[in-house]
């Protein structure tokens, strides 16, 4: 569960959102001037149709045969990532959620996909990662998760490690703060982070339970993500807004927790007040074991 500037319901919360690289139809407005921030210099003469239908993550269009999709879990606000080498099929789940393990199971099977790791960026106290039901679903499919998160899993990660799929590959950073095993995952060319809860857009994960640190938390942002390029597309765990991208220049100008001084942002940290997640009593046992339970 992760705590955002403002905790309002979500604006469309009854969209279940999927991302097809170059070919988003939502948002194409909101799309081209992000195009355009991006690729100040970007041509638009030779292909129209292809430049209005350029999406929010367009930027990431520049990593050639990757293929992407962001899917939401409407309950908790959860986006699940699937990163797949084109080419080879290879392919890589990140915090994919029980409730929508069949929709993301059907996505794998029809993009003919092979998935070979899932991985979550942190143990949820939200909801119940489906990574243990899917290694029952698919063979050969392994499980990671960071090896300070004190889960259980086939992979345990540390600074540094990559997981490679086909030509392509997701690095790992180590971002404590919201709790001990937090990991920020950053594709090989720097152009995509997929941030879990350690930065949010506009926001960032409380730090008032599972080992929580306000003080950890602003430091890991600070020298884990705010150091990677400005044009790196950031990938949050969760978004209450409809908001599905930022990027690491947007939320160092425009973070309103992040761009404060450490001791301010301890202070903003330190008095949300905010109630536990629902579902906390049974999702941080569950996640401890891969979302199995005994
Ligand atoms: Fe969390």
């Amino acid at each position: 569960m992760c705590s955002v500037i403002s905790r309002v319901k979500p604006v469309q919360r009854a969209l279940a959102s999927t991302l097809r690289l170059r070919t988003n139809a939502d948002g194409l407005n909101y799309a081209a001037a992000q195009s355009r921030r991006f690729c100040p210099g970007f041509i638009t003469g030779a292909q129209p149709l292809w430049v209005t239908s350029r999406s929010y993550c367009a930027r990431i269009a520049t990593t050639d045969g990757l293929l992407f999709r962001q899917l939401f879990e409407v309950e908790s606000s959860t986006y699940t990532y699937l990163l797949a080498d084109a080419d080879t099929k290879e392919a890589v789940i990140i915090d994919p959620v029980l409730e929508t393990i069949d929709r993301d199971l059907k996505f794998v099977s029809e993009l003919g996909l092979k998935l070979t790791v899932a991985v979550n960026t942190h143990c949820h106290a939200d909801h119940i990662t489906s990574t243990g039901l899917m290694k029952k679903r698919l063979a050969g499919l392994k499980s990671a998760i960071s090896k300070f998160s004190g889960a259980s899993a086939d992979i345990h990660l540390k600074e540094g490690d990559k997981i490679p799929f086909g030509r392509h590959c997701l690095i790992v950073r180590e971002t404590p703060g919201h709790t001990d095993g937090c990991i920020t995952l950053v594709t090989g060319d720097q152009t995509m982070a997929f941030t879990g809860d350690a930065l949010l857009i506009r926001g960032c994960g409380r730090t008032d339970f599972q080992q929580g640190c306000a003080k950890r938390l602003y430091k890991s942002v600070h020298e884990k993500i705010f150091t990677l390029p400005d044009e790196c597309l950031l990938y949050p765990a969760h978004d209450y807004l409809g908001r599905m991208a930022s990027s690491v220049g947007e939320e160092r100008k425009f973070n309103p927790r992040l761009t404060k001084t450490m001791e301010e942002f301890a202070d903003i940290m330190n008095n949300l007040n905010l109630p536990n997640p629902k579902k906390m009593a049974t999702a941080v046992p569950a996640n401890l074991v891969c979302g199995l339970q005994d």
